[in-house]
């Protein structure tokens, strides 16, 4: 099963288990990751899932969709490899991900 590494603002690093077929942010949601809310469901519509994924893995993800690019413009602290973490898949090509999570998020 991939696993991905989530890093509060703080430094504080969760690896986890993430199954095939769930999105990041709730694998995230399912262990519990502070900084990471998702209040919309995973519908692309609060960024309460916003985190940064590491530089290395940003050209590896699929692109953002317009939605995507619409909800970061309101996001707080984006970056250029911010990322809707609802948007991403987990599938074996996820596995080692890194991901970052904003300050105002905690
Ligand atoms: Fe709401 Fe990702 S969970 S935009």
């Amino acid at each position: 099963m991939p696993q991905i590494t989530f890093i509060e603002h703080n430094g504080t690093k969760h690896v986890v288990e993430a199954p095939i077929g769930k999105s990041v942010m709730q694998v995230a949601v399912d262990n519990m990751v502070p900084g990471i809310v998702g209040d919309c469901g995973g519908c692309c519509s609060c960024a309460t899932c916003h985190g940064y994924v590491a530089p290395e893995w940003a050209a590896k993800l699929p692109a953002k969709q317009e939605d995507e690019e619409m909800m970061l413009e309101g996001a707080l602290n984006v970056r250029p490899t911010s990322r809707l973490t609802c948007q991403i898949n987990v599938n074996p090509d996820v596995d080692g991900l890194v991901v970052e999570l904003p300050v105002s998020q905690f």
